[in-house]
């Protein structure tokens, strides 16, 4: 039921440069660009060349395929109504084969049109593995901070979405043949673990047979029980509130002094590497981590153990980090605590606490070098909710001035933080639960595989669907797929940085800017190629014949899917794919609703049509891919 895992035509980026893009031909838009360029050389002179003609897929067709919109910014530079510029640099354009005569239009663009036998031609040579999507040789490494769960904290939306974010810029890179690093900056180290592993092994849990919902109790118990109240007291003192008030006050601070000092404690002999406290420590981060490989397991992530690298990983590491700050000058002295000062900020960031402790900017420097100097990353791309931008801002600027973001190569490497929104419920608050907790992911995708399955089983009960008698079974897997499909969606084709509704009814709607509809248009597109009867290779070998205006829109939409891709490595918008799909999936329904394919005039047309479904199919499917989204055959 799912498509068939898309193979990638590229090796990753290691020999990337060795492989030419297998589409040079495909993008139109290379070509009228070299065209249109040429002109204004040839109108202008060779000082020229260098201009963007800013080539862009037209609005509205009746101002043709594409528009060359560079007159309005030359003119003004040079002194010209860009009109007069637009015509006389039209004048010296020569399309060949690929467009029409171009003609002016408005204030000065240039509209062009493709001629459709240029356009079929295109299509033909985007029809492989490639699609049109281009290698990106860049030898440097994308690193991704993904997921970044606390070890005993019950998992939320949150983690959700610097996962899901996570997983899908990491696939969109590596379908460019880049090299990618998925790195679970996992919270696994420091105080807050220990005392939960003290307060564990004080109370003789079985730490063998733990569950999250048990560590997370012993991760609130830790905190209460160190919780002192030294205000309490001293309002209690200063008011005569009465002896037992006192002394109760008096006997809650000095036990949470007592709980503070055993986790410390902890902290110390688990740093020291006492093995059977590491051993128990481990089972904390196990148990965290196969709830969050359940959940992952559903959501059709790729990341596993081996991305594991958290903050533990950084631990002897950090030393060095204070070292070399101190050394380079970059640091000082604050009332105990080592700083570093920014002239444009109030806050310094503290990388070395009074009492010698480190922190968890300490680690991020550490982890930045890490990812810079020895997994030679050129982007290093952080998928965390943006309530942590200041701390990101902070622990990147001081990489900066230390020089940690220069690869062994001496390029500057990009950290950039996508800090994403928080999910709201319907009351435009983070999203809890009606008991006002904080909703727990595995019954979020619970409710939406149900629902998924529902919508599916609910549809098969129509004799004419191709779901119609399939086994129970199957029908729950297209459902569960559907479930997936409305949330992964969802998540990512609003701006990243924007807060979103939570709003179920919407996502697993089979209509408008969902999963299920993009799923829905490639189950089409399968049905039609199924009731053909014809073998692929029957179909691949056709001519395309692009006569009809949506045939023609339909291609041109196919077209742009490559720049869909580069752009979304570019602007780290993932949502630019899911619009991308879903206006290809627009211009098929329009095409399909217009142009007959099973039934066209006659057999050349209907090949050419049954080839433009088999494409939109592979489109969908590796857009949807790419986005960590399955699509199903049947629905
Ligand atoms: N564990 C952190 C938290 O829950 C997220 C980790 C993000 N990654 C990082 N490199 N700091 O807030």
């Amino acid at each position: 039921m799912v498509n068939p895992p898309v193979v990638s035509p590229y090796t990753p980026a290691m020999n990337a440069t060795d492989q030419t893009p297998s589409t040079p031909a495909a993008d139109p838009v290379e070509h009228l660009r070299v065209a249109v360029r040429q002109a204004i050389v040839a109108a202008l002179g060779t000082e020229y060349a260098d201009v963007d003609p800013v080539i862009r897929a037209s609005q509205n067709p009746q101002f043709g395929d594409f528009q060359a919109n560079f007159a309005m910014a030359l003119a003004k530079s040079l002194g010209r109504k860009p009109r007069d510029l637009a015509t006389e640099v039209a004048a010296a354009i020569d399309f060949g084969d690929l467009a029409d005569p171009p003609e002016i239009a408005g204030p000065g663009f240039i509209n062009i049109r493709l001629k459709p036998d240029a356009l079929a031609r295109c299509l033909e040579a985007m029809d492989d593995d490639a699609l049109g999507v281009t290698a990106d040789p860049d030898p440097h490494a994308v690193v991704i901070d993904l997921c970044g769960v606390k070890v005993a904290k019950e998992l939320h939306v949150g983690h959700l979405r610097a996962t899901i974010i996570g997983d899908a810029l990491a696939r969109i890179f590596e379908r460019r043949g880049r090299l990618v690093h998925r790195e679970n900056h996992l919270g696994d180290w420091g105080l807050p673990i220990a005392m939960v592993l003290h307060e564990l092994r004080a109370s003789g849990t079985n730490l063998d047979t733990l569950q999250l919902a048990d560590l997370n109790r012993a991760y609130r118990d830790a905190q209460l029980s160190a919780r002192a109240d030294p205000r309490g007291l001293e309002t209690a003192l200063r008011t005569h509130a009465g002896p037992h008030r006192i002394i109760e006050l008096r006997e809650q601070n000095a036990g949470a002094q007592d709980a503070l000092d055993a986790a410390k404690a902890t902290l110390v002999r688990l740093q020291g590497g006492d093995p059977e406290l590491v051993r128990d420590w481990q089972k904390l981060i196990d148990c965290t981590m196969r709830s969050v490989y359940e959940a992952i397991d559903l959501l059709n992530v790729d990341l596993g153990p081996e991305n594991n690298r958290g903050e533990s990983f950084y631990r002897d590491r950090l030393p060095d980090v204070i070292d070399a700050f101190a050394r380079a000058g970059l640091a000082e002295e604050d009332d105990g605590a080592l700083v570093v000062r920014f002239p444009d900020r109030e806050r310094p960031l503290v990388i070395r606490k009074s009492d010698g402790g480190f922190l968890y900017a300490t680690t991020d420097l550490a982890a930045v070098r890490y990812r810079v100097h020895e997994l030679n990353g050129g982007r290093v791309i952080y998928v965390v909710d943006a309530r942590q931008r200041d701390h990101f801002r902070d622990v990147f600027d001081a990489a900066r001035r230390i020089g940690w973001d220069q690869t062994p190569d001496h390029r500057t490497a990009e950290l950039v933080h996508i800090g994403f929104g928080t999910v709201l419920g319907d009351d435009k608050r983070p999203l809890k639960t009606r008991s006002g907790r904080n909703v727990t992911l595995r019954s979020l995708l619970d409710e939406a595989i149900e629902r998924g399955i529902d919508a599916v089983r609910e549809r098969a009960t129509d004799e004419r669907a191709p779901t119609h008698g399939l086994p129970d079974a199957e029908i729950a897997r297209i459902g569960r797929a559907v479930g997936i499909a409305a949330i992964k969606y969802a998540d990512l084709s609003n701006d990243l940085v924007r807060d979103y509704v939570f709003d179920m009814d919407r996502m697993v709607a089979f209509e408008g800017n969902t999963g299920p509809y993009l799923q829905y248009a490639h189950a089409r597109t399968a049905r039609i190629l199924g009731d053909s009867g014809l073998d692929d290779d029957a179909i691949d070998d056709a001519p395309l014949l692009l006569r009809e205006p949506t045939e023609k829109l339909l291609a041109l939409a196919l077209l742009r899917y490559g720049q869909a891709v580069a752009q979304v490595t570019d602007s780290l918008e993932p949502h630019r794919v899911c619009t991308y799909l879903y206006d290809l999936a627009n211009a098929f329904n329009a095409f399909y609703q217009q142009c007959p394919v099973l039934k066209a005039d006659d057999d050349e047309t209907m090949r050419s049509r049954l080839r433009l479904c088999r494409l939109v199919r592979r489109v969908i499917a590796d857009g949807l891919n790419i986005l960590g989204i399955e699509a199903p055959d049947r629905m």
